[in-house]
């Protein structure tokens, strides 16, 4: 009997996202607790009477408004890729710039998407696993770029929290074979305050097989609307157009972007309080001897010898955040950072557990 499906899909697991039991406090998948822009839902809300047409492709006031918004590091609209959030535009690079028998290096712990991206292209898959400190390691990484054909760099790094920081960035990419495209997923980059954090946007230009990621998954608290957009020289946007679908981002996703960008306030004062809560979070878990790694993102991972049951325990307090097993992390736990008062009732729950 032929099989349904060729070996490397019938091997896949499912990506496992964040759950949301009703009336909880979610801190499971980095979402922005403060919602979408205002400005941001006036301009879907605004877009819903046109949602019987097909949406403009690739709208090019949002591609122009990207670039303005952007104008330091002069980048041209034939430069950016949208996305259906930045997990399809990682699917896209694989399945548009891996051939078959080329390889995708990648870190491991690090964003799911990548290595199931990969394998559901039966590509090959080179993982270098994290240091002892969770943090890359770039030296091994860099040893073995020549073999791959892609490689996925998250900065910073998901479920860890850890930056790479622009001369370790700078040292990484100058060892990197001219052929070899680096992605830099800047999903989180917004809520970075960490010192010396690089903007990867400053390498496109500089380094033409180098793609960088944004979302507005994140910061600009649009998850759910899914888009994202990706910066690249021209010649690997023009590749990407022929694989993607021809109507990849929906018409309401591209107006909420539209008003989104447009309220960089939001995009602030969700940052500012991230940054707040995040060592306020430090310093309340260093009180309560729970071992954690410092981060650079909106969430924090936090070490437990049974994080399984911390998980669970944390449920009944009313919170509910990452258990990361599938990441081969099995004694920590994700938590985004949330609103003062969601931190706080995670704090009441992990006080009582430790306690
Ligand atoms: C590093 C990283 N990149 C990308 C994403 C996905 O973002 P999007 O919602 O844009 O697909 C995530 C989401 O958790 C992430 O952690």
């Amino acid at each position: 009997m032929i099989p349904l499906a060729p070996d490397y899909i019938r091997e896949l697991e499912p990506y496992v996202a964040g759950k949301a039991i009703p009336n909880l406090i979610k801190l499971a998948s980095n979402e922005n607790p403060f919602g979408p822009s205002p400005k941001a839902l006036e301009y879907a809300r605004r877009a819903l009477p046109e949602g019987h047409l097909y949406p403009v492709n690739h709208r090019q006031d949002l591609k122009e408004k990207i670039v303005a918004f952007h104008r330091e590091f002069d980048l041209k609209t034939d430069q950016i890729i949208i996305g259906n959030g930045s997990t399809e535009l990682i699917t896209l690079l694989v399945r548009t710039l891996v051939g078959p028998g080329e390889a995708v290096l990648n870190a491991w712990p690090s964003f799911l998407m990548y290595r199931l991206a990969c394998r559901a292209q039966g590509r090959q898959e080179i993982d270098v696993a994290l240091t002892d400190s969770l943090d890359y390691d770039l030296e091994t990484m860099a040893a073995k770029a020549s073999q791959a054909k892609l490689v996925f760099l998250a900065n910073p790094n998901n479920p860890t929290g850890r930056y790479i920081n622009a001369q370790a960035l700078e040292r990484f990419l100058n060892q990197i074979p001219e052929h070899v495209v680096v992605v830099l997923d800047e999903a989180y980059s917004e809520f970075v305050r960490r010192e010396n954090f690089p903007n990867g946007l400053a390498w496109v230009q500089k380094r033409p097989r180098t793609v960088t990621l944004r979302t507005f998954s994140k910061a600009y608290g649009l998850a759910g609307f899914r888009i994202a957009y990706a910066a690249c020289d021209p010649a690997i946007a023009e590749l990407l157009h022929r694989v993607r679908d021809p109507f990849n981002v929906n018409s309401i996703a591209q107006a909420a972007a539209l008003g989104a960008l447009d309220d960089q306030e939001h995009v602030l004062k969700s940052a500012e309080s991230n940054w707040k809560e995040l060592i306020l979070l430090e310093k309340r878990f260093s009180e309560l001897g729970i071992k954690f790694t410092e981060s650079a993102g909106n969430f924090i991972l936090a070490h437990f010898e049974n994080a399984e049951l911390v998980y669970k325990k944390l449920i009944d307090f009313g919170v509910i955040v990452r258990p990361l097993g599938n990441y081969d992390l099995p004694h920590s736990i994700r938590i985004t950072v949330g609103r003062p008062e969601q931190n706080e009732a995670l704090f009441t729950g992990l006080k009582a557990l430790v306690s």
